[in-house]
């Protein structure tokens, strides 16, 4: 009890330093890249300030940078030449994910984890995740999921080290776990969008991988904010169908869920610090209304200090600089 205790005693100088609980380092951070085959160089995203498409003849000198940077891992979204129906530009050999794998990798080798979305939305005509049923409008689930499997497979097989499945579809990891042993890369990783949230967060990112829907939205699929219990459903059954590393997916206005993640199941854990959290700090650093680089550092650390062993984040490359 005060005048006995007291918490500012270790509040001052190299103490404080000392006592900190969490913290954060590069080895924690996953650099996000738009990979486009559709230009020649790269292209800022007019909602994303500082983030670029980069075309595939660039995508390794991008790597390399934030390699040198001392990033560990990127995860690649691709931006097609051409969509279809089915979204059959996800999995082709020579198409733009597994185009930018092999850059990547022949450049830096294990110097870059390198882990691909697996998601239909970029690549499907309709912006939708999976098949579509045009008499009921509905997104269907366990015929979409032979696709997933087949998109992972050809990731792994350019040279992908990890996919992450982010489509929300029931029994994907499953499915892709199956595709990727059965085309004997049982030591591919996944990483799962496990507790993926319908969020309006999500918005700068349909812009920057042109994935808007043209009806409907993802609702059908993806969670409801309201829900937490909902979320230890959804982690439980990707565990138990092979995930090997779970993502909560926004990062900032799910803090609980990260915690609730992370102690519920003590799996490796991450966080999707995603497009709309970024450009909010940015807009507001433009404006000069907040110190960018300070509420980039508190949002990361926090988003650890709720339980994230490694974030997903567009500050990746701006964090790394600073903790160099
Ligand atoms: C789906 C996918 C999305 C994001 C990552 N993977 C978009 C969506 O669900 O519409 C969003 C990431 C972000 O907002 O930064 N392929």
């Amino acid at each position: 009890m005060f005048p006995e205790r007291r918490m500012r005693r270790l509040r001052n100088g190299k103490i404080r330093d000392m006592v900190r609980e969490t913290s954060l380092s590069v080895n924690d951070l996953i650099y996000p890249v738009f990979v486009n085959e559709t230009i020649d160089k790269p292209t800022e995203v007019a909602s994303m300030p500082g983030v670029f498409n980069v075309p595939v003849e660039k995508i390794a000198d991008d790597a390399k940078e934030a390699a040198d940077l001392g990033i560990p891992a990127m995860i690649l979204f691709g931006v097609p030449e051409t969509k279809d129906e089915q979204g059959s530009s996800a999995w082709g050999d020579d198409d733009v994910v597994q185009r930018a794998v092999r850059e990547i990798k022949s450049e830096l080798g294990k110097d870059m984890l390198v882990i691909t979305d697996v998601c239909l939305c970029e690549y499907t005509s309709h912006g939708h995740c999976g098949m579509v049923n045009y008499d009921t409008e509905e997104i269907m689930n366990d015929p979409t999921l032979p696709l997933l499997g087949k998109t992972a497979v050809s990731h792994a097989r350019a040279g992908a080290d990890m996919v992450a499945p982010s489509g929300m579809m029931d029994g994907m990891i499953a499915a892709v776990r199956r595709a990727l042993d059965d085309n004997n890369f049982q030591n591919i990783p996944i990483m799962s969008y496990a507790a993926k949230y319908s969020s309006a967060f999500y918005g700068p990112f349909r812009d920057a991988a042109c994935s808007g829907c043209c009806f409907g939205d993802r609702s059908t699929h993806q969670m409801d904010p309201a829900n937490s219990d909902e979320a230890t459903m959804e982690a439980a059954l990707d565990v138990q169908e092979g995930a090997d590393i779970i993502m909560v997916k926004p990062a900032l206005p799910y803090l609980d869920i990260i915690y609730r993640l992370k102690t519920e199941f003590q799996m490796p854990t991450a966080a999707y610090n995603v497009s709309g959290e970024y450009a909010m700090l940015k807009a507001a650093s433009q404006n000069g209304w907040l110190d960018e680089k300070q509420v980039m550092y508190e949002s990361l650390i926090s988003i650890k200090r709720a339980g994230a062993d490694m974030i997903i984040t567009y500050f990746a490359r701006d964090m790394a600089e600073i903790l160099k």
